[in-house]
């Protein structure tokens, strides 16, 4: 069988981050560096204020067209509409950062069948959602870049924060991405993940504590806690024209948590 080669990367291009609203998350991290070497951004979130104010704020910054959408990733109309308009008013859509997330610290005994849909409906449906309408996309023009953001609980069990319904809907994104690199292949589209560590952002609902620092550091032999711009670099590498031979792996972003 023979497969039909990628075309080229395009100059004038667009990405899409998710869950790109929050002040000190990994999202708007990851969509300034994006802006800032060359990319348009189209930045999905809950937060429509917040979207919309860090699309005109980037594209003011660094020249190129920006996209607020305010939208719910559970929902797959929302989500075919956007990237709709991503078409209409942004150059070519080239990447995709799915790291809209919500986590759960529930212990798994506790954990209601709501709270397990709650996570799982973001965590894995909506970036299931957003994947295939940019996905047609990408695969239409044959280049496309595509990382899930996952997370050391996947791979650990929980153990930071993340308990089980974070950690099974983090650990589905992992076998999501490879099984996207094996059949987006062909078109020219690689497929990540990207599995952070603790990372000093406000999703837990607010900064460490120092002595939640302190327990973190134990197991962290670079010895200080994640940054947003940490995740954002490797991000930013995967989702570049040189990243085009890596395909179906995972970034771990944690400190040397593992070997510690
Ligand atoms: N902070 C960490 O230590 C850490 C570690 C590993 C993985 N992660 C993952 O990184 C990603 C970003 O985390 P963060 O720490 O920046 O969190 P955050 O809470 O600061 O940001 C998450 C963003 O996702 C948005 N969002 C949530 N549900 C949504 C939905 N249904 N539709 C659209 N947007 C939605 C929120 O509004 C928010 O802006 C998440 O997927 C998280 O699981 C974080």
């Amino acid at each position: 069988m023979t497969t039909p080669s990628a075309a080229q990367f395009p100059g004038d291009r667009t990405a899409i981050v998710t869950g790109a609203g929050s002040a000190r998350g990994i999202g708007r991290a990851i969509a300034g560096s994006l802006a800032a070497q060359g990319w348009s951004v189209a930045v999905f979130d809950v937060d429509r204020a917040a979207v919309e104010e860090l699309a005109a704020g980037l594209e003011q910054e660094h020249g190129r067209p920006c996209y607020g959408a305010g939208l719910d990733i559970r929902d797959r109309d929302a989500v075919f509409a956007a990237v709709e308009q991503v078409e209409q008013r942004l150059p070519q859509l080239t990447g995709l950062v799915n790291n809209a997330g919500v986590s759960s610290p529930v212990p798994f005994l506790e954990v209601t069948d709501d709270e397990w849909r709650r996570v799982v409906e973001v965590n894995l449906h909506g970036t299931f959602h957003v994947t295939q309408a940019a996905a047609k996309v990408m695969a239409r023009h044959r280049v496309g870049r595509i990382v899930h953001i996952s997370s050391t609980s996947a791979e650990r069990g929980g153990g930071v924060y993340g308990r089980a319904a974070y950690s099974a809907s983090k650990a589905a994104l992992l076998g999501f991405a490879r099984t996207l690199a094996r059949e987006l292949g062909p078109f020219g589209i690689t497929a990540n993940s990207v599995a952070p560590g603790s990372i000093d952002t406000d999703i837990m609902g607010g900064r460490l504590s120092e002595e939640r620092k302190a327990v973190l550091l134990r197991d962290l032999p670079i010895g200080r806690i994640g940054t947003v711009q940490d995740v954002a670099a490797v991000v930013s590498f995967l989702l570049s024209e040189a990243a085009g031979y890596l395909t179906g792996v995972t970034y771990d972003v944690n400190g040397g948590s593992h070997i510690a």
